[in-house]
């Protein structure tokens, strides 16, 4: 296998809300292809750390690097385009709901591409059919299920192919099965697009069915407890905190 190559390089990085702390000191590298968890419980700033990491929120200290550039040291021209190659499913995720399936997955082609409408709508067939929605375009979110929301919002994720895909809980509120499925859609696209993919789960199946790779974060201490492969922190993780937060409810099934 090829040396891992870093896409995507958390230094120093501390993150506040005003004068709030909710991390510091996290450092971290996602490799390009990696599928990579934010992990930790609730409240401890997962989500704060995506929205770093897809510029949304600009560090209190410390850097966000892309591709071995800064995205803080960059022009706000340069920064946009940085971040033309982020797809982002957010926790709240929700698709517009005045809008059609195909409506909803075009309309980041419509903001970010020069394409006619019937080239958008082909588009937008092939990537709905990507994560088994095809015939759903125009039905509204509405007149769909959970599961298939979710897949929805996946389909609008990778409109534009991007480098990275970020996803907030991706299968949260979903039965384990429907859950699943969504995960081994999460492996297929990454497989079909080779995109690198940065996840903030609580589903421990989910967890040590598809990361390559995953950082802790801990609310008391405000900073990261561990970085690695979920199996290996599992078998060789010391910390308690870690150690309970793998090992809570269902086991993996099996563990090599
Ligand atoms: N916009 C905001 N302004 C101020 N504080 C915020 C804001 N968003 C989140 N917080 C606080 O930051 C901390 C981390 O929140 P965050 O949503 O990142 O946690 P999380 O790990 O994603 O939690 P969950 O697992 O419940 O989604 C929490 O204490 C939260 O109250
Ligand atoms: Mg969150």
């Amino acid at each position: 296998m090829a040396k891992p190559e870093s896409h995507i390089e958390v230094c120093d990085l501390t993150m506040k809300y005003g004068h709030k702390l909710i991390q510091q000191g996290l450092n971290f590298v996602v490799n390009r292809q990696d599928i990579f968890i934010l992990m930790g419980g609730s409240g401890c700033g997962k989500s704060t750390l995506l929205k770093h990491m897809i510029g949304l929120y600009e560090p209190a200290e410390g850097q966000i690097m892309v591709n071995r550039e800064s995205l803080w040291e960059v022009s706000s021209a340069r920064r946009r385009e940085m971040l033309q190659g982020f797809g982002v499913s957010y926790q709240a995720g929700a698709l517009v709901s005045s809008l059609t399936l195909a409506e909803n997955v075009g309309m980041p082609l419509e903001l970010y591409t020069d394409l006619a409408p019937r080239e958008i709508r082909e588009l937008v067939e092939l990537k709905l059919a990507m994560v088994g929605l095809s015939g759903f375009e125009d039905y509204y979110p509405s007149e769909i299920s959970g599961g298939m929301l979710k897949r929805a919002a996946l389909a609008r994720a990778i409109a534009l192919d991007p480098e990275v895909l970020f996803f907030d809980e991706p299968s949260a509120g979903l039965d384990p099965v429907s859950a699943r499925l969504l995960d081994d859609l999460i492996l297929e696209l990454s497989a079909s697009l080779n995109s690198t993919i940065v996840i903030v789960t609580h589903e421990l199946a989910s967890i040590f069915a598809i990361a390559t790779n995953a950082v802790f974060l801990d609310a008391e201490s405000k900073t990261m407890l561990a970085c690695g492969h979920p199996k290996d922190l599992l078998d060789h993780c010391d910390n308690p905190k870690v150690q309970r937060f793998l090992r809570r409810g269902e086991m993996p099934v099996k563990q090599n």
